[in-house]
C-alpha cells in the first residue's frame, strides 16, 4: 500500500452541501486517519459549491475555496476528482459531470436520476478520457451493492435482481402497517427525517426505485441501462384496508423493484424491469425489512441467493458509500462503471410480461348489491383466472361501497389483464381495481 505521507494528496471539488455533501465532509474529518490509510494518500476537499454561500451548514468550510459556478470545478487545476452531490437528472449536476469526465477528472456521484437517464453516455465519456465514474451511493445508500455485484459476484451469471429500493416508501408502508396511520402523516415524517427526495413524488410514485433498479439491472446483466423500459407504479393507491387484508392473508405490502433477464439465443436476451407494490409472504426475508432500510436480492448461478441489506438513505450511510468510491479513485481504481467495458454492454429489448406466471392480489371497490360478486367471478372464469380466496368486507350501510379482496392461483399475467378488461366500465365497480402481484419465494 502507498504511504499516505509521501504520495500526492487527492484533491476533491465537492458540489452540493446538503444532507449528503455535509455528511461526506463530516466523515472525511472524523475518520480521516482510517480513510487515508486505506486510500494510501491524503484526501483534501479543496473547493466546494452550493446554491447559497451564506447558509450556516453546521460545518466549518473556512479552509475550502468557494466556487461560484459548480461547473467550474471541472476546469480547476487544483481539483483531481469531483464529488457531485447536488441531484437532478439534468441541469448543473449533469453539466458538471460531463465537463469533469471530458477533462479526464473522475466523478463520484450519489445521483441515481442522472445515472439512470444518462449513465451510458457518461460511462462512454469517462472511458474515452480515462476518467472514473462511480455511483455506489446512488443505489441503496450505504449498502455496497454496486460493488457487490460488480466485483464480489462478478463471476456469476445473474438472471434476477429484486428488492426494496426506496427507504421512504418502505418507511411509509411499514409505519402504516404498524400504527394504522394515514399515508399523508407518515410521508411528512419521512420528509422530516431526510429520507425523501426534494420532490417526494419521485419516492411515492416509484420513480426513485426505478432509477435504482435500472442501474442494478445494467450492472447485473451487463446490459445498456434502460430506465424508460421500467414499468413503474408507486404506493399512493395502497390503502390501510389493503394492508389489513394482506396481513390477514399472511403477507405484508412492500414496494419491490424486480429485474429479470431472459437469456435467449445468442444476443437475444431480454430484460423485464418493474417497480410495483407487491404482497410479500411473511416468511420471505424482504417481509422483515422495515423502516427506511433497503434490501437487494441477487440470484447468481454459482453464488445462489445473495441478500444485501442496510440503510438505504440518510447522511451517514450515503456519505459512507460516496467516500468508499473516492478511496477507490485515490487508489487508482477506474473500473468499468456498469461491470463490463462500456462498448460491450448489450442492448436488451424489454421482455413481454404477459406470459409470466404468478399469483395476484386484486382489490375491487364495488357497490354492495346482488349480482356483483357473480359478475366479478364470471369475468375471472371467462378470462381463465382461478381464484384461491375471496374476502368481502362487511358494509357500513345498505347499498354502500365495499371492498372485495381476491387472491388468484398461479396463472399467466395476461389472464388477469383480460379479466379486468371484461370488467372495464362495469357500473358495479365504483373505482378501478388494484392489482398487487404476490412476490414468489
Ligand atoms: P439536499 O437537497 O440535501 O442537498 C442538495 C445540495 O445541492 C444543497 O447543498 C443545494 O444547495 C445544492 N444545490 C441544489 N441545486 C443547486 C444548484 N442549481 N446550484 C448549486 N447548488 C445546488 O440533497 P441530498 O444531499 O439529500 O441529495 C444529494 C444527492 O444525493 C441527490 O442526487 C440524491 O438523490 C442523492 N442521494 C441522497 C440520499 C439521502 O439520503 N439524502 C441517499 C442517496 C442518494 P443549498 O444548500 O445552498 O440549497
Ligand atoms: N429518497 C430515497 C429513498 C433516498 O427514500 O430511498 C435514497 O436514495
Amino acid at each position: 500500500m502507498a504511504d499516505a505521507s509521501t504520495t500526492k494528496p487527492l484533491r476533491i471539488g465537492l458540489a452540493g452541501l446538503g444532507t449528503v455533501g455535509i455528511g461526506v465532509l463530516r466523515l472525511l474529518e472524523e475518520n480521516r486517519t482510517t480513510i487515508e490509510a486505506r486510500a494510501g494518500r491524503a484526501l483534501q476537499v479543496v473547493t466546494v459549491n452550493a446554491r447559497d454561500k451564506t447558509k450556516d451548514r453546521g460545518f466549518d468550510l473556512s479552509g475550502m475555496a468557494w466556487a461560484d459556478d459548480m461547473v467550474d470545478l471541472a476546469s480547476r487545476d487544483d481539483v483531481d476528482v469531483v464529488a457531485e452531490l447536488v441531484g437532478g437528472s439534468e441541469g448543473p449536476a449533469l453539466d458538471l459531470t460531463r465537463a469533469a469526465l471530458a477533462s479526464g477528472k473522475g466523478v463520484v456521484t450519489a445521483n441515481k436520476a442522472m445515472i439512470a437517464h444518462h449513465g451510458l453516455e457518461l460511462a462512454k465519456l469517462g472511458a474515452a478520457n480515462g476518467a472514473a465514474l462511480k455511483f455506489e451511493a446512488a443505489v441503496a445508500g450505504g449498502i455496497p451493492v454496486v460493488k457487490g455485484l460488480r466485483e464480489g459476484a462478478s463471476a456469476n451469471r445473474i438472471e434476477r435482481i429484486y428488492g426494496i429500493l426506496n427507504g421512504t416508501c418502505n418507511f411509509i408502508l411499514s409505519e402504516m402497517e404498524k400504527s394504522g396511520a394515514d399515508f399523508a402523516d407518515v410521508l411528512k415524517e419521512a420528509q422530516e427525517m431526510g429520507y425523501a427526495e426534494a420532490d417526494p413524488s419521485f419516492d411515492i410514485g416509484g420513480i426513485d426505485a426505478a432509477h435504482k433498479l435500472a442501474i442494478l439491472a445494467s450492472i447485473g446483466f451487463g446490459a445498456q441501462i434502460d430506465f424508460d423500459a421500467v414499468a413503474t407504479s408507486g404506493i399512493t393507491e395502497v390503502r390501510a384496508a389493503d394492508i389489513a387484508q394482506a396481513k390477514a392473508l399472511g403477507f405484508v405490502i412492500r414496494l419491490i423493484g424486480v429485474a429479470d433477464c431472459d437469456i435467449g439465443e445468442a444476443g437475444t436476451s431480454r430484460m423485464l424491469q418493474r417497480v410495483r407494490p407487491c404482497l410479500v409472504p411473511k416468511r420471505h426475508p424482504l417481509a422483515h425489512v422495515t423502516g427506511p432500510t433497503n434490501a437487494v436480492v441477487a440470484e447468481g448461478n454459482f453464488s445462489g441467493r445473495l441478500l444485501f441489506q442496510g440503510a438505504g438513505a440518510g447522511e451517514g450511510p450515503t456519505a459512507s458509500a460516496v467516500v468508499a468510491d473516492i478511496i477507490d479513485i485515490a487508489r487508482g481504481d477506474i473500473g468499468a462503471p456498469f461491470s463490463l467495458p462500456v462498448d460491450d454492454l448489450v442492448h436488451m429489448a424489454p421482455a413481454d410480461p404477459g406470459g409470466r406466471v404468478g399469483r395476484d392480489y386484486i382489490r375491487f371497490t364495488v357497490s354492495d348489491r346482488p349480482g356483483v360478486l357473480a359478475e366479478i367471478t364470471a369475468a375471472m372464469r371467462d378470462a381463465g383466472v382461478s381464484i384461491e380466496s375471496l374476502i368481502q368486507q362487511g358494509r357500513e350501510s345498505a347499498g354502500s361501497e365495499v371492498l372485495v379482496a381476491m387472491v388468484t392461483h398461479e396463472g399467466p399475467e395476461r389472464h388477469v389483464g383480460k379479466a379486468l378488461e371484461l370488467l372495464d366500465g362495469s357500473p358495479s365497480l365504483t373505482a378501478s381495481p388494484l392489482v398487487l402481484p404476490i412476490l414468489r419465494d
